[in-house]
């Protein structure tokens, strides 16, 4: 019923956490859009996965779902550029506000999260949902690589959230719905915990993972 698949629009999808995303969505039988500032790098790496490569803004009207995988110092110009655009859809925010260089240290945006930001940049238009901020991209751009983490998804439409967790099980992730866009600042935050906790473990890419969850939860 790949027909009935959404559409996804990974934005920024040449990064590193993007493409890995991308590519397991597109290896899922999804339809995926890689957008990028330049469209001819998003063609480049489109190719090699199987997917459309096109500029963001492209990507972002042609998609049902769209998926913003940028550093966040280029949240919020991304967001506002593509806002109209962007109206009725569900948007997925990946980003994690790190601040470098203390990325080691978590260091929350004045508006409360990088999510809040997406939202209050979008307006009540958009279905904002945060996930994947704890999955680190090297495990995603590996397709054989079983990735044990959690995927917290937040986010105030309960539809939408639910739709995030099925891409997120497409992707080979196990997602755990974990309540309302507000909460998404605990997703956020625990990022450069795990950071620190890979310099001081020397772990490639840590995770996190929720227990004593029963093992039919939906
Ligand atoms: N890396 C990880 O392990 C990881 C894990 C969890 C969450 N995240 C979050 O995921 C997001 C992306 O991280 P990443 O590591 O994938 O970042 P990245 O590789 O540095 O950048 C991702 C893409 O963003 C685009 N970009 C870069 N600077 C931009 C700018 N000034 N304006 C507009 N677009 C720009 C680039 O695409 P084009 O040049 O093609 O436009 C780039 O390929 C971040 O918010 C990060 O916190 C990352």
């Amino acid at each position: 019923m790949i027909d009935q698949l959404p559409v996804i629009a990974v934005l920024g999808g040449t990064g590193a956490e993007g493409s890995g995303l991308a590519a397991r969505w597109a290896a899922a039988g999804y339809r995926v859009l890689v957008g990028s500032r330049s469209e001819e790098r998003a063609v480049d790496f489109a190719a090699k996965i199987g997917a459309e490569g096109m500029d963001n803004a492209t990507a972002a009207t042609a998609c049902d779902i769209a998926v913003l995988t940028v550093p966040y110092q280029a949240q919020r110009t991304t967001l506002t550029a593509l806002r109209e655009t962007l109206q009725g859809k569900v948007l997925v925010d990946v980003t994690v506000p790190l601040v470098p260089p203390r990325v080691m240290r978590v260091q929350l945006p004045e508006e409360g999260s990088a999510a809040h930001i997406a939202q209050t940049v979008l307006g009540e238009g958009v279905r904002v949902v945060s996930a994947f901020q704890n999955v680190s991209a090297g495990h995603l751009q590996d397709p054989a690589h079983v990735i044990e983490c959690d995927v917290l998804v937040t986010g105030d439409d309960p539809t939408a959230r639910s739709e995030v967790v099925r891409l997120a099980e497409a992707a080979g992730l196990n997602a755990i719905e974990a309540g309302p866009l507000d909460n998404a600042v605990a997703a956020e935050a625990l990022t450069s915990l795990l950071i620190w906790i890979n310099r001081k473990y020397k772990s490639p890419g840590a995770g996190i993972r929720i227990t004593a969850l029963p093992a039919d939860k939906s």
